[in-house]
């Protein structure tokens, strides 16, 4: 019997991450002694106040029974007080906010509740898989939309062809940015909005990192508008609680409407107990800031190493990565040679885009993920400091 996968399976490569995951597991078959700022997963413990309401939960949903797919009612209201206070947006409990397990298949499989055959959706490059998979996988086309140095990597909408703007249905967006670290202006986002608006474009802002922020609290677009607007956001950066899968997506009422349609089809919610610990976590504010304090000492070493190196370095305003230019040689290249010589598993920076018309936008760079320990970090940076470039 012949077993084939779709087109959309057979097209694409392993997940980004497994080819790095490949490489870390072969040297430490070699005894290497590996730092891993490659995947994006926080390291340190989710907060034991936070695990102890979820043990708590677990008893008083003695009978586990199916949880209201689209979050219990707790739950939701707990996000729009967050939100009021955190941005000062008032969301309607009823119409504007549902619950996610996590962020990540929530993008995945919001193109499917807005995608015909022939749609485009525009796709930060380099960017978060999913905005890309999704639209794939719902039949959709992705266009490319290049964040580079010379645009301060922010989308430059003027360059977006008439004929693909005709057909697109939603903009992704992520600020504070995954890669590259960058954070939105009230400005970008004002014209991000008008744009979207004026080609009846659903505006979809990914905003996992907003907590992560070391000057300016971040911003979110909701602060901006809600009209064709939906924000993405999860606890797993905020809280460290990147396996217990839940977070929720906020906006536009008509969006958040079709949106519930297809989840209902799709899941069966975040666990009780595991909404109750998000409940819990959305509640204190301590263990935040005990995170800023420590990813932007760990920030500060590096870009101190980067810089005692000669490198140009851009010190990230918030999230936990370091986008660096290597210099002299390639991204791949510098990953390799910070891999091989210091022990550092770094991810080179192509691996998060796509090449379009022979150019990825990635390729001079790494990405670094600041989440090993504040001591590993030290460790990392003496090594580094050994590298003759
Ligand atoms: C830009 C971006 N969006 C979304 C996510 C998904 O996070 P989660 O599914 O854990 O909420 C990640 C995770 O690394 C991310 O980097």
């Amino acid at each position: 019997m012949k077993v084939e996968a779709n087109k959309n399976i057979a097209s694409i490569g392993g997940y980004a991450f497994d080819e790095i995951d490949k490489l870390k597991n072969e040297l430490i078959e070699k005894g290497v002694d590996i730092i891993d700022f490659g995947v994006g997963d926080p390291t340190t413990s989710t907060p034991e106040f936070i695990r102890e309401a979820a043990k708590k939960a677990i008893d008083k949903h003695k009978c586990s029974g199916y949880p209201p797919t689209l979050g219990m009612p707790a739950y939701i209201e707990a996000i729009c007080k967050y939100t009021k206070k955190r941005f000062n947006v008032e969301l309607n409990s009823k119409t504007q906010v549902v619950s996610n397990l996590g962020s990540k298949e929530a993008i995945f499989n919001f193109p499917l509740a807005f995608l015909n055959k022939g749609d485009v959706v525009l796709c930060p490059n380099p960017g978060y898989p999913p905005y890309e998979r999704g639209t794939l996988f719902a039949g959709g086309t992705p266009y490319y939309m290049n964040l580079t140095e010379e645009n301060d990597f922010y989308p430059d909408f003027d360059k977006i062809p008439g004929d693909i703007l005709k057909k697109a249905r939603i903009m992704w967006m992520n600020y504070p940015n995954n890669p590259t670290s960058q954070t939105a202006t009230k400005e970008f986002y004002r014209k991000a909005v008008d744009f979207c608006h004026k080609h009846d474009i659903i505006l979809a802002s990914d905003e996992p990192y907003g907590e992560i922020y070391f000057e300016e609290p971040s911003m979110s677009l909701l602060e901006v508008s809600t009209e064709g607007v939906v924000v993405f956001n999860s606890f797993s950066k905020r809280s460290a609680m990147t396996g217990y899968r839940v977070g929720w997506a906020a906006g536009d009422e008509r969006v958040i409407s079709a949106f519930k349609k297809l989840k209902a089809n799709v899941d069966s919610g975040t666990p009780y107990f595991i909404q109750e610990a998000a409940i819990t976590a959305l509640g204190d504010e301590t263990h935040v800031e005990k995170m800023r304090d420590e990813y932007r000492e760990k920030r500060d070493i590096f870009v101190d190493a980067f810089e005692k190196m000669g490198l140009e370095v851009n010190s990230p305003k918030a999230t936990f990565y370091i986008w660096q230019k290597a210099k002299g040689m390639s991204g791949a290249e510098f990953a390799k040679k910070l891999l091989e010589e210091c022990g550092m598993v770094v991810s080179p920076g192509e691996i998060f885009a796509t090449t379009v018309d022979g150019v990825n936008p990635g390729k001079d760079y790494i990405r670094m993920a600041l989440v090993p320990s504040i001591e590993k970090t030290k460790e990392a940076a003496e090594r580094m400091g050994k590298l003759k470039l």
